[in-house]
């Protein structure tokens, strides 16, 4: 199985990785954290863009399995002296790998790289193409607080037009009954997200009525060379950042990180008790465990032992 696009998993098969999740969040409570599922088999994380968060849980969860890990990085491999994907990826081949988790600032990297091997492909984030683990494992950490997602609203708020992961909680969301619109200034939206039959706010009143408020990072990395969308970070976070006081005694606050204080919240708001960031980030170790479990689940004799 390759997991490329959110739209490659139905709604049964989101509640059965939440379902090995329960299992792996169990296992990460106990002193030993490691269980053979995944013993003899190799995981190759291919990194060509920074990552703390995801290229750190993909490891861990790969090791905490007793799978061998090897992680490429872009700074320290052959890309750097102008090696194309396609051999990158060929090169990997060679030691039969059963699971490739690529992240790559080209969208459509992954899918091409399914072309040259016989791994299942984990896309950890193509470019401003999609983010799919990460769209999981905010609907876990959310399955978590409120149980039953069909209803829930939650706004996604910044930088929409750069954004991977807007693009796959969006659909991911909606597809487990989740309400969602999209907030921000005009200029960080998409061309043609009237296509996207989702409602778009360009004002924070749009966050009254919402249960979960789900902030993104500004990519500038990603406009390099383009005209800024806004004016300054100082002026984005005047009017769109957001502190404590903007925010309901009862609403949540997500980001898939990293943030960035002082622009999108304020440093009081990233250590709010309302805030599931750092929750994301352990419902993320998780269900990647389960993500690599499940990509090989046809080849393995036994479930893991939860
Ligand atoms: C995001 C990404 O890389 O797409 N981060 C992440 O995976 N945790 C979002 C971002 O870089 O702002």
């Amino acid at each position: 199985m390759h997991l490329i696009s959110i739209d490659d998993l139905s709604v049964s098969d989101i509640e059965n990785l939440f379902r090995l999740s329960d299992g792996f969040l169990e296992i990460a409570s106990r002193s030993i954290k490691k269980v053979p599922t995944l013993r003899g088999r190799t995981v190759i994380n291919v990194f060509m863009e920074p990552s703390t968060r995801t290229q750190s849980s993909f490891e861990l969860a790969a090791k905490r399995l007793s799978a061998d890990v090897i992680n490429i990085k872009e700074s320290s491999s052959s890309v750097s002296k102008g090696e194309s994907l396609k051999d990158t990826i060929m090169t990997l081949e060679s030691y039969r790998p059963d699971i490739i988790v690529m992240r790559h600032p080209r969208v459509g990297a992954s899918r091409m790289a399914t072309r040259y091997t016989n791994a299942s492909v984990v896309n950890a984030g193509d470019g401003t193409g999609e983010h799919p683990t990460q769209c999981l494992l905010d609907l876990y950490s959310l399955r978590r607080v409120y149980g039953d997602l069909t209803g829930l609203r939650v706004a996604i708020v910044g930088d929409i037009l750069r954004s991977r992961v807007a693009r796959s909680d969006l659909f991911g969301f909606r597809k487990m009954g989740i309400e969602v619109r999209l907030v921000g200034p005009p200029t960080l939206m998409p061309p043609g997200i009237e296509y996207w039959d989702v409602p778009v706010y360009d004002d924070l009143e749009a966050l009254a009525d919402v249960d979960v408020i789900y902030l993104l990072r500004m990519q500038l990395e990603r406009a390099k060379g383009k005209v800024p969308p806004v004016p300054s970070l100082r002026e984005y976070s005047r009017v769109w950042g957001l502190s404590p006081y903007r925010v309901k005694a009862d609403q949540r606050i997500m980001h898939p990180g990293p943030i960035n204080r002082g622009v999108e919240l304020s440093a009081e708001l990233a250590d709010d008790e309302r805030s599931l960031i750092l929750h994301q980030v352990e419902s993320g170790l998780a269900v990647r465990m389960a993500i690599l479990y499940q990509c090989l689940a046809g080849s393995l004799s036994e479930e893991p032992a939860a």
